[in-house]
């Protein structure tokens, strides 16, 4: 199965560097593949959100490449981890545990391509653990999921009920609606980037991401 979930990802994907992490070779659809200007129904996956890396996600790893204390030894879960680059990250810069979490099987796969790419191990998991306690974690990394109201409410609360259990939680995101203003009084404003070109292309309107904790 996740063979198959491989070479689907492999045949669709080329190795790009070309995002805020040129450090990190990750598969991803880029410009000179056919599927970046395919048609809805042409597309053999639903919502390849894994496909690309997403100016959240790019700003988390950014961060924990160049601010490796803040994963070393820790014990750190990347809630909707996409294509793997926060996952891969911490694993690079010393986490005692990491594990990538997705509920898309081919986000999984993904990341398990790119951490080979990456010469790096990492442990996944594919259960919806957003209201669980994670209680064997202390760093949540969430990469750009604030892209929907009733999701981030969802998500936004949880995490704050975790947080209570003494967790750093790291929040990368480029400005998406979910993060609202009233959200935005519970996290603090650690790092901003700009985006690479490829990047604002990608993201219409978005040239800049950046990365909170919650408070
Ligand atoms: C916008 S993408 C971001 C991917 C990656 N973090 C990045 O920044 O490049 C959101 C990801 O969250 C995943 N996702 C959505 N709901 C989820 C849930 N309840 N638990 C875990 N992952 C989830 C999606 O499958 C998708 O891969």
């Amino acid at each position: 199965m996740l063979k198959d979930l491989a070479s689907l990802i492999v045949k669709h994907t080329v190795p790009s560097r070309r995002h805020l992490t040129p450090e990190l070779v990750l598969r991803l659809v880029t410009p000179e593949c056919p599927l970046w200007r395919a048609k809805e129904d042409e597309i053999p996956f639903k919502d390849p959100f894994w496909a690309f890396y997403w100016p959240g996600g790019q700003a988390t790893a950014r961060y924990i490449l160049d601010n490796g204390e803040l994963v070393k030894g820790r014990r750190v879960l990347d809630i909707g981890c996409g294509c793997g680059a926060g996952t891969i990250a911490a694993v690079k810069m010393g986490a005692s545990r990491v594990v990538a979490n997705d509920i898309d099987p081919y986000a999984i796969a993904a990341t398990s391509i790119n951490a080979i790419l990456n010469d790096v191990a990492v442990e996944t998991n594919s259960n919806d653990l957003i209201g669980t306690k994670c209680e064997e974690f202390d760093t949540i990394l969430i990469g750009d999921m604030f892209y929907d109201e009733e999701f981030a409410n969802v998500l936004f609360g949880w995490l704050q009920g975790v947080r209570g259990e003494g967790k750093t939680i790291l929040i990368g995101d480029p400005g998406r609606h979910g993060l609202t203003e009233k959200r935005r009084q519970h996290i603090e404003l650690i790092a901003k980037y700009n985006l690479p070109p490829e990047s604002c292309i990608e993201n219409h309107g978005f040239t800049e991401t950046s990365l909170w904790k919650l408070k």
